[in-house]
């Protein structure tokens, strides 16, 4: 047997050994780091910008909501990684923008991106030298999408399921724009854009009157293009 032969075969024999340890579970064939490793380390979703983005938000450092502020408090945090799931983000800008407990943004024009707003619930934060991040906020109240704002027009009118507007912005890499959801919302699974990734969804614990949420940001820094 030739040489090349020799190769495809072993080539062939690691892909096998791939797809049962993917599709079987890794521990049936003793190679349970492959599917662990698949299962574990997926970039972050993307998600539309949506119509109530804005420039211009300042920086705000932890706290995106005052004390004062109504609602149900909540701490959210975690890190921005590459691709590879470990590496941190350092100084990586996290933009975050949502509706208050009623579901009001502090915009009026959806979709004017250049509108002047006094900024509300709409900031940004850096992340720390060890990628890190913490923004004190509160859980955003669900709302309606209004009739008639353009390209969301057959969504009139529905529910859309509570959530976080998110832009990741590393240097030297494109943004990711992506959206946080709820575990548990009633209308999580009736949202067009949520209801198709529970990835995205916050699991919250109580943590006296903070409610707490972990998650980490995975980019696509590092994988070649
Ligand atoms: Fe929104």
């Amino acid at each position: 047997m030739g040489k090349l032969e020799d190769q495809i075969r072993a080539i062939q024999r690691r892909r096998f050994l791939r797809y049962t340890a993917l599709t079987l579970g890794g521990a049936a064939v003793g190679i349970p780091t492959l599917k662990a490793a698949a299962a574990e380390c997926k970039l972050t979703e993307q998600e539309i910008l949506g119509p109530m983005y804005n420039y211009g938000a300042p920086m705000v450092q932890l706290k995106l909501a005052a004390d004062d502020e109504p609602g149900q408090k909540l701490m959210l945090r975690g890190s921005v990684l590459s691709a590879d799931c470990k590496t941190p983000l350092a100084n990586t800008l996290i933009e975050i923008w949502q509706a208050d407990d009623k579901g009001v943004y502090d915009k009026q024009q959806p979709g004017n991106f250049l509108e002047t707003i006094k900024p509300h619930l709409r900031g940004m934060v850096l992340t720390d030298a060890k990628g890190r991040y913490e923004i004190e906020t509160i859980v955003p109240g669900a709302y309606p999408i209004p009739p008639g704002v353009p390209g969301l027009e057959k969504y009139g009118n529905l529910t859309r399921a509570r959530h976080i507007h998110i832009k990741v912005e590393p240097f030297l890499h494109t943004a990711l724009t992506t959206q946080l959801y709820f575990k548990g919302d009633e209308h999580l699974a009736g949202d067009p854009w949520g209801g198709h990734k529970p990835a995205l969804a916050l699991a919250m614990k109580q943590d006296g009157k903070y409610m707490k949420a972990d998650f980490d940001f995975v980019l696509g820094t590092g994988l070649k293009s």
